[in-house]
């Protein structure tokens, strides 16, 4: 296993480029199952949350050659409906071959992710609108055993709750369904925008797209003519490295991002006093006179993302008063508060609801990465944190950051991985 030792307080300084957003690529890759063509993917973040569902289309039957962030992919070969607990396990995100192997195949059996360090993450909503479109499902052994043998019709579906998988599982599986489906309360994020932009582009008509009501004219079962496409930039990587660069007070550069993506995030880091320039898909922070307490509330977009909220935290800490920072999305989305106090945060947790008071300066020690996105809060203590700070279990970053170290170390990072035990 690897860990990473970061020696800090580090200044940061220079550019580098943001990667394709990983959560765009997973649905955008089993969107892949619908194509009766290859299909060429580029800007394809090279993490390994995209190797592993590569695994599992590759046991599917799929067949694909890579070249760094370009992808060449044909499901036609595709000839098992089956997502295993082994892969499913590793990452929850499997559950977007649900929708399209069922509206392709007319059945698929698919293990159940389970919970995850951040909360219960069921799939209730997924498997209540398929039923509406018609299928049929046990819960079996752990495994969602769908069967639609008549394929899926067009239903109207009205999600309880905002969900970003979900929406693009039903989107995928109306895209071949018989009818038209219409979904109420979709999800607005970039990531499911892009699913359905690329079914648009590719002559299914989808209505409403970018709105909480998407209107899917299904192809009856036909698969489709798929269009080439390039992944759009991961705003969560964009706003991690922000705020790098925030929590170092450093000027940085982003190139490849889009800043109609992350504008809940430049709207706090104004707020918190830090220069921003805006300039066509680039951004440049400077750093701040002083750092101003903020006050975040998690929401789905457009409002600001939980899969920030652990890295505002951790800047949050050297802001010059009390910051409060409350998740709504994920119940136990708070396991990076612990290790922060061990580098010497202080950080009180009532329910969903953090105070941070700042600043405080944070020294080094051994830190334990829980969850992606709480593992790169603590990189970002780390980089101010006096003296050494190693971060063990960074299998979780590796899920989801594109060459970290190697982006950090550009900036001027003093951040090296190494072999535990070694
Ligand atoms: C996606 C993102 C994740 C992000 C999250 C919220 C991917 C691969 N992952 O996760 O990084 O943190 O959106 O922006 O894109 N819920 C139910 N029943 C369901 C589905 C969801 O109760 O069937 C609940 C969840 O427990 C959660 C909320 O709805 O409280 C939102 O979850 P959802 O949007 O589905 O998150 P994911 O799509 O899993």
């Amino acid at each position: 296993m690897d860990y990473l030792e970061i020696t800090g307080p580090t200044k940061l300084s220079g550019s580098i480029a943001i990667a394709g957003a990983k959560n765009a690529a997973l649905p955008l890759l089993t969107l892949t199952l619908l194509a009766k063509n290859e299909v060429t993917i580029t800007n394809l973040p090279q993490v390994v949350d995209i190797k592993t569902l590569l695994k599992l289309l590759g046991n599917l039957g799929a067949t694909y050659t890579r070249n760094e962030g370009t992808l060449k992919i044909s499901t036609l070969n595709v000839n098992s409906t089956t997502a295993t607990y082994d892969i499913v396990k590793t990452m929850r995100a499997s559950v977007l071959v649900l929708g399209p192997l069922l509206s392709r195949f007319g059945h698929c059996e698919v293990s159940l992710p389970g919970g995850c360090a951040i909360g219960q993450r069921p799939i209730d909503l997924h498997i209540k609108a398929l039923e509406e479109m018609g299928a049929h499902i046990d819960i079996q052994a752990g495994y969602v055993k769908a069967t639609a043998p008549n394929g899926l019709k067009g239903a109207h579906i009205i999600f309880d709750k905002i969900t970003v998988t979900g929406t693009a599982n039903i989107v995928m599986a109306a895209a071949l369904a018989h009818g038209v489906t219409t979904i109420t309360n979709a999800a607005l994020e970039p990531e499911v925008v892009q699913v359905c932009e690329v079914l648009n582009a590719s002559g299914l008509r989808i209505e409403g797209i970018g709105t909480s009501e998407l209107i899917i004219h299904g192809n009856g079962g036909e698969l489709i003519d798929m269009v080439d496409f390039a992944v759009i930039p991961d705003r969560i990587e964009a706003g991690t490295y922000l705020c790098a660069g925030a929590i170092t007070q450093s000027t940085i550069t982003l190139t490849n991002v889009r800043h109609d993506h992350i504008g809940a995030i430049l709207a706090k880091l104004t707020q918190m006093g830090f220069g921003l320039d805006l300039k066509p898909n680039t951004v440049t922070l400077s750093p701040a006179k002083t750092i101003k307490p903020v006050s975040i509330v998690t929401q789905e977009f457009p409002a600001f993302p939980t899969d920030m909220q652990a890295q505002f935290l951790a800047l949050s800490i050297f802001a010059n008063g009390a910051s409060t920072i409350e998740e709504r999305l994920f119940e136990n989305r708070f396991m990076h508060v612990s290790e922060l106090q061990r580098l010497g945060a202080n950080i009180q947790l009532h329910g969903n609801t953090a105070t941070v008071y700042g600043p405080t300066p944070l020294n080094g020690t051994d830190v334990m990465a829980t969850d992606l996105r709480a593992s790169s809060a603590l990189v970002l203590a780390a980089l101010s944190a006096n003296g050494v700070t190693n971060v063990h279990r960074i299998y979780h970053l590796d899920r989801g950051y594109e060459k970290l170290e190697e982006k950090l170390r550009a900036l001027g990072a003093n951040i090296v991985r190494k072999k535990e035990g070694l």
